[in-house]
């Protein structure tokens, strides 16, 4: 749980701000919602949650920043939802009284998907539009009257310039992502949306990544927001359930390292438990690792943007209900997605930017579950290497020493300034470039066992007690215990206090990953050390040749 929690008034000053430490407590919130809650097994609001459903419920502007994977879809869907059912809002001829914008298909979906899954309880409809797809049949749900629209800037601005939407009536908007949805990519689609909306509305904007870069344009766009911040976000870090390392591989051993992994985290296996995304710079990149992993007997797909929607529906929901093992991805997958059971992020390309590999890492670690995040370097990617350290260094992630030495190797790492890995156009795009090559000598595998179970264990689906905890419920369990629950035992799920205690001794060093994270501790025992130090192990590659790669600077 992060315990620094600021909330800034709209005079930018911290204040002192109301928190709803309970579902019960929140008079606003029907019986039908407490149901909900109650039915999802939620202990208690996530603190983005806490503090930011007070502000929504008062009509006022606001800028939630928290973590990937805290909670902040519900954050800012119940206070529309719930002021709609408690005035009686009737959709029309005017449109919905939502509007929220996310900048990916896939997430538009999830997000409509939570939007129905908590909505509906309340008489909420709420309808996904996002390019891809047929018209006919976002135009047809729409037509049936919908209080929410869940919507990529590109298919709404289709159908607002056709007269087929209407957004009269919007009295909430939300931006998912604000940060990516007020870059230059979509900036401009904003605008125009923007003019089709009521300018007396409430404005939330939602993100794990505040950078100043977006910040004036926001305050353009808000008004007199409060600024709810879990954990100082003015600095880049990621999640604290998730424990990140990187690997220094050479350029031309970077598939066998992959498979190395792979077999290391026992994700060749289609009877696997364990799940985990792969992220790769470019399409063709995602695609030829995929095909490469699953020649070699990986149960694995991949989702970019030349894929049509049906293709990366297919493989999504392959990972989901657990039919691949892996899925290999561009940046399309890198926000908000929360794919339940995914305890493994690679990053086969290093992100393009910090923002990036922020958001990519917490594809994993989600709602308090635990896990791991890879990221590959060659000697290409030493510029790269001073800005993952800065971020791992913020959660107290071990620094290998090889990626100290590929830091020193770059002159220092000295911070890179262009943070923003913008692509072109806008919508929906895979942020993808492509990579220099560059020449890396041979490395090794990294010997440890007993990964899978790990992974395996740590599915949120299957929870119990303590590992809620640092999605921010005070009430549950220890930090221990949500990391013994998560990696140490695959049947313990979620995380009992008991099962915390049980692994706590821990296996001896060395006796596998999730055995070594089981022990529930990221420095002593058999933590941290009898996991991870096994990772990395792997050799530094003697990497020669110089780099081409064009987004060296972007770290
Ligand atoms: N109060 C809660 N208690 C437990 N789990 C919750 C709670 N609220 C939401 N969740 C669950 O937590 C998971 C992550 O939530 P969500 O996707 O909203 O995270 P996020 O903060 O938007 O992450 P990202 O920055 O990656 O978009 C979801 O599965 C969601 O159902
Ligand atoms: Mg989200």
């Amino acid at each position: 749980m992060d315990d620094e929690v600021t909330v800034y008034g709209p005079d930018e000053r911290p204040t002192n701000p109301q928190k709803f430490a309970t579902f019960e407590e929140i008079r606003e919130f029907p019986r039908e919602l407490q149901a909900e809650f109650r039915k999802a097994g939620f202990p208690g609001p996530s603190q983005i949650q806490s503090y930011t459903w007070p502000l929504g419920l008062g009509g006022k502007d606001v800028i939630g920043i928290a973590a990937t994977g805290s909670g902040k879809t519900l954050a800012f869907l119940l206070p529309a939802f719930v002021e709609m059912a408690n005035t009686g809002f009737r959709p029309g001829n005017s449109g919905p009284g939502l509007l929220v914008m996310s900048p990916t298909r896939e997430l538009v979906q999830q997000t409509e998907i939570e939007a129905n899954r908590f909505g509906r309880c309340l008489g909420m409809r709420s309808v996904a539009m996002y390019g891809g797809a047929p018209k006919r049949d976002q135009m047809s749900q729409y037509r049936m009257g919908c209080h929410c629209i869940v919507a990529c800037p590109g298919r709404l601005n289709d159908f607002l310039e056709g007269g087929q939407v209407h957004l009269d009536a919007v009295m909430k908007l939300v931006l998912d992502e604000a940060d990516r949805m007020l870059d230059m990519g979509f900036e401009p689609q904003i605008r125009k949306i923007l003019q089709r909306v009521p300018r007396r509305r409430h404005t939330l904007f939602f993100t794990a990544t505040w950078p100043r870069e977006v910040r004036k344009l926001a305050s353009e766009i808000l008004h007199n927001p409060y600024k709810v911040m879990i954990g100082n976000r003015d600095v880049l870090k990621g999640n604290q359930d998730i424990i990140q390392t990187v690997r220094v591989v050479g350029e031309y051993d970077k598939n066998r390292a992959m498979t190395d992994l792979l077999h290391e985290a026992g994700l060749m296996r289609s009877d696997s438990h364990g799940k985990a995304l792969v992220f790769a710079n470019t399409k063709r990149m995602c695609e030829q690792l995929s095909q490469s992993l699953y020649r070699s007997g990986c149960p694995c797909s991949s989702i970019h943007g030349d894929k049509d929607q049906i293709q990366r529906d297919e493989a999504l929901n392959g990972l989901k209900n657990g039919r691949i093992k892996v899925l290999v991805a561009t940046d399309v997958a890198a926000r908000g997605l929360d794919i339940k059971g995914v305890g493994l992020v690679v990053n086969f390309d290093p992100a393009n930017n910090t923002e990036d590999y922020v958001h990519r890492i917490g594809r994993t670690g989600r709602a308090g579950a635990k896990g791991y995040a890879i990221t590959f370097l060659t000697r290409g990617d030493a510029s790269k290497a001073r800005g993952i350290i800065e971020v791992m260094e913020r959660t107290k992630q071990e620094i290998p020493r090889e990626l100290q030495d590929l830091c020193r190797s770059a002159g220092g790492g000295a911070r890179g300034n262009d943070r923003w890995g913008r692509g072109k156009g806008g919508r929906d795009r895979d942020r993808s470039r492509s990579r220099g090559k560059d020449r890396g000598g041979k490395s090794g595998a990294g010997a440890f066992g007993g990964y899978d179970r790990g992974f395996g264990g740590g599915s949120f689906d299957r929870g119990g007690g303590g590992g809620y905890n640092n999605i921010g419920h005070p009430a549950l369990g220890g930090r221990s215990a949500g990391y013994a629950g998560g990696f140490g035992d695959p049947s313990g799920g979620f995380g009992s206090p008991a099962c915390g205690g049980a692994a706590y001794g821990g296996p001896p060093p060395g006796g596998g990953y999730g055995c070594g994270m089981g022990g529930g501790s990221f420095r002593g025992g058999g933590g941290i050390s009898g996991g991870f130090s096994d990772v990395n192990h792997i050799p530094l590659g003697k990497g020669g040749g110089r780099s081409r790669s064009r987004d060296g600077r972007r770290y």
